[in-house]
This record gives C-alpha cells, structure tokens and sequence, in this order.
C-alpha cells in the first residue's frame, strides 16, 4: 500500500459513484486497467471469455475491487463464477499453461502466477456447523456470495461480463462506507460465524485508516469470548497476516484496546514500547522485512518462559517459531550474565552460540541493560562469525590423532581467536606447541 486512502483526486471523483444505487451507473473498466496488471488482466480476460462460452457470469470481487475503489494496485485477485469454477479453472490452466491448485470441496481453484494470486471461486453460500468451524459451500448467485462476506468494504464486485464489463455491484454499500472509511459487518451474527474477522477488521481498520463503524464496534466487543472458539492455526493465521502489514504494531495496539490480545494471553499488552522495538525490527532486518518470528518474539517478550509456552501451543506454533520464544525467554533469564563491561569475547560468545539467531536480535531490541545490548550486538555483528584459521584436518596433518581431541582443540583456538590472542595461522601452531600439541 503507497498511497494514502481516498488522496483527493479519488475523492473528487466519489460523488459520480455516490449518486448511484446497484450495478448500471458505476463503471470501473478503466480502473480496472489501470490497477490490475496487464499479464493478470490478460488472465481474467482469458477466464471471463471461457465464462462466457458457458453462459456463466464472472465477477472479480473482494479486496481487489475495494484496493482499485482506493486507488491502490491490486494485490490477489479473486474472481467468482456463477457455475463450475473447478471445471473452468481447469480449462484455463490448459490454456494459459499455468498450474492449478484445486479445493474441490471448497469450489475453489487457485492459479499459480509468477508474482500474483489468482482465485477462481464459484460462487456460493455458506453455512457454519457450528461457531468456528469452516464453513460448508453450497453453489449461490453472486448476490447471496457477496452478503456472506465479511465487511461491507469487501463485499462489492465487478461484472466482467461482455454485456456490463466493469459496472459495479454494490448491494451492501460498501462505496458509502469506503467514502465514510468505515469498517461495518453486514448482519449482527457476523463474528460468531466467524471470529477470525473481529481480527480482520481492526487490521482493515489500521491498514486503511478507517474507523470499526459503532454498531459494529459494539458487536465485537460482545462477541469477543467467540475468539476462544477458533482453532489455534487459523487464530495464528490471523496474526501472521498482521505481521504482514507495514505497521503491525498499530493493529496490535487497537488489538489490545479492543480486548483482542487478551485471548492470545491475557498479559500481552502491547506497550509503549512495541512500535520502537519493531521500528528498530524493521531497521535491523533492512532491505527485507523482519522475519515473523523477531514480531512475535518481541510481541511476547515480557512474558515469562512458561508462559510463552502455553502460547506456543495455542497457536500450534512450528517447531522454530516455538524454538525462537524459548531461546528469546531462556537469553531473557541469563542477561545478568552478560552484564559486566569486562567479560572475554569468549565468553560473550558461548553464552549466546547455541541459542536461535532471531531470539538474539529480539534480545538486543528489548534489552534494556547497556551492557547487555553492546555484548549482544557485538555477538551478532562480529563474533558469530569468528572461526579458528586452522581446521580439523589441519590439525590431523599437522600430527594430532583424529577424536574428541580435535573439537576441544578447535574450541580452544576459537576462543583465542575471539579473545585476541591469536591472528594467524602460525599463532595458532604456536599455541598449540605451548599447549604441548605438537612435538
Ligand atoms: N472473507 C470473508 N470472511 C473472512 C475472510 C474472507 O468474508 N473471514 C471474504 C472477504 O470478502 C474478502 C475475501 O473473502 O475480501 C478474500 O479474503 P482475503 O484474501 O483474506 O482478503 P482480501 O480482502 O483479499 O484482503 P487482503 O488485502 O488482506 O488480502
């Protein structure tokens, strides 16, 4: 996202959308051509031509129309079919020579393009067994598809039918709320159906600069114990899409003025301190954005230890995401040791080693001692890297018998190296000789 939302040139051209109601008066193609790239557009076009030799309608909907209405490129596009969008799907990756991912349960099909996602959905209807389960898809029009969504920002679609091409299809208003920058769900059962979208919608609200609009505001806070009853991956889902974003930290802070943190752990609280430490992430991880995992880290920093654990197996974390919050609260416990100006390389060294490299950087953002943050920075800018010039084999060639031996040697000379004490390949053969290595 570049722009800022509804810059005034997209403003002055509101009220030509506003006066109108239902699909005949907005038309978005040029739009359409503008923040949809050509080789995608050639795709949809390819797909709405298919569409058309079975009688069926094609619409893009979703977030790609409510980014075009902002102005902003389109990121993933999501196309519905009213018919087979599996059938169609298949067609067109025989086409295109593109591959294909199939949900046939889902009526899903998604379309492997270099730098874009593409999903071609039928259109449906659904319904939940119960309260955070996945729903069930049954086939609908593009009308009952569009008022089971989420907010009506993301509700909206538009025709790529010969006949209507680029007319908008807005029966839930979402142009009214993306005029007024509102985030609003379209019926009160909303985020029981779906707890992931309370979620969703303070992420829309920070990354858009809207506002949850109030009567949605208040749902939210009724239904927030509904967020006990998502799964433990899509509930980490949720928060690595918020990761995602440029800021993350603004949505974690509404996040927790909302009450939503609290159901991750109830002492989360995102601090003060957070969009520092996350402004120096992203600082330190330059040019790619941090990884997930220093977020994270720094998310549950001031947890302690078992604490962080039980977080880990709520998200159902993978083993090195649930390895960096260990080592981060484990190198959190020890940083007393590493508070003396006068310790060894060496020993900076050997405390650190053996811990996880993200849950070191997480541990020089959010350590507050000096000593500490200079110990840990010079661990990860200099002394991890730090190897004895001699190898194993120079060892064995120059006459110690291979075994255990040879790694505490190579340590020994590790840590001479790091300390200072040798520099050179005939250092080291000199401290092995006064080490009574060699004869
Ligand atoms: N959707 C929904 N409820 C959800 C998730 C998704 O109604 N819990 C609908 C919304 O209409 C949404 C569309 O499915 O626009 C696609 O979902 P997704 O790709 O997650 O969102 P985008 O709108 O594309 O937004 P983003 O920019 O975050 O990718």
């Amino acid at each position: 996202m570049q722009k800022p939302v509804w810059h005034s040139s997209a403003r002055n051209k509101l009220p030509l959308c506003y006066n109108a109601t239902g699909m005949q008066n907005i038309n978005l193609s040029h739009k359409i051509q503008k923040y949809i790239p050509a080789e995608v557009l050639d795709i949809i076009c390819a797909t709405a031509r298919l569409a058309q030799k079975h009688g069926q309608n094609l619409y893009l909907a979703g977030g790609a129309v409510r980014d075009i209405l902002l102005e902003y490129q389109a990121t993933d596009i999501d196309l519905v079919l009213e018919g087979d969008a599996i059938a169609i799907a298949q067609q067109l990756a025989a086409e295109t020579s593109n591959n294909i991912i199939l949900h046939t349960e889902f009526l899903t099909a998604k379309l492997q393009l270099p730098s874009f996602n593409l999903d071609l959905a039928s259109a449906r209807r659904e319904s939940y067994p119960h309260p955070g389960s996945l729903p069930i898809v049954h086939p609908a029009d593009i009308s009952t598809d569009l008022r089971r969504r989420d907010f009506s920002i993301n509700a909206m679609a538009i025709s790529l039918n010969e006949e209507s091409y680029g007319q908008l299809l807005d029966e839930c208003d979402g142009l009214t709320d993306i005029h007024n920058q509102l985030i609003r769900v379209l019926h009160t059962q909303s985020f029981r159906d779906d707890a992931t979208r309370m979620w969703r919608a303070v992420r829309y609200e920070q990354r858009l600069g809207f506002q949850i609009e109030s009567t949605t505001k208040v749902l939210l806070q009724q239904s927030l114990h509904m967020l006990n009853s998502i799964s433990g991956e899509r509930l980490w889902y949720e928060l690595e899409c918020i990761f995602g974003e440029k800021l993350p930290e603004k949505t974690l802070s509404r996040a927790g003025e909302l009450g939503l943190l609290h159901y991750i752990h109830p002492q989360i609280d995102s601090h003060n301190l957070l969009g520092t430490w996350y402004d120096q992430a992203r600082q330190m991880s330059l040019p790619q954005k941090p990884e997930i995992g220093l977020y994270l880290a720094l998310l549950l920093y001031r947890l302690e230890a078992e604490e962080c654990e039980k977080v880990a197996k709520l998200l159902k974390l993978n083993k090195n995401l649930s390895r960096t919050l260990r080592d981060s609260a484990k190198i959190k416990g020890s940083a007393a040791l590493l508070d003396d100006i006068t310790l060894p390389p060496s020993f900076i060294y050997h405390t650190l080693c053996s811990y996880d490299a993200t849950a070191i950087k997480a541990s020089l953002i959010a350590s507050t001692a000096e000593n500490v943050r200079r110990h840990i920075q010079l661990y990860l800018e200099q002394l991890r890297y730090v190897k004895p010039i001699l190898s194993g084999k120079d060892l064995i060639s120059l006459g110690i018998k291979p075994g255990p031996n040879i790694n505490a040697l190579l340590n020994h000379l590790l840590d001479a190296r790091l300390d200072g004490k040798t520099s050179s390949r005939e250092d080291e053969i000199r401290l092995l000789e006064l080490l009574n290595w060699l004869v």
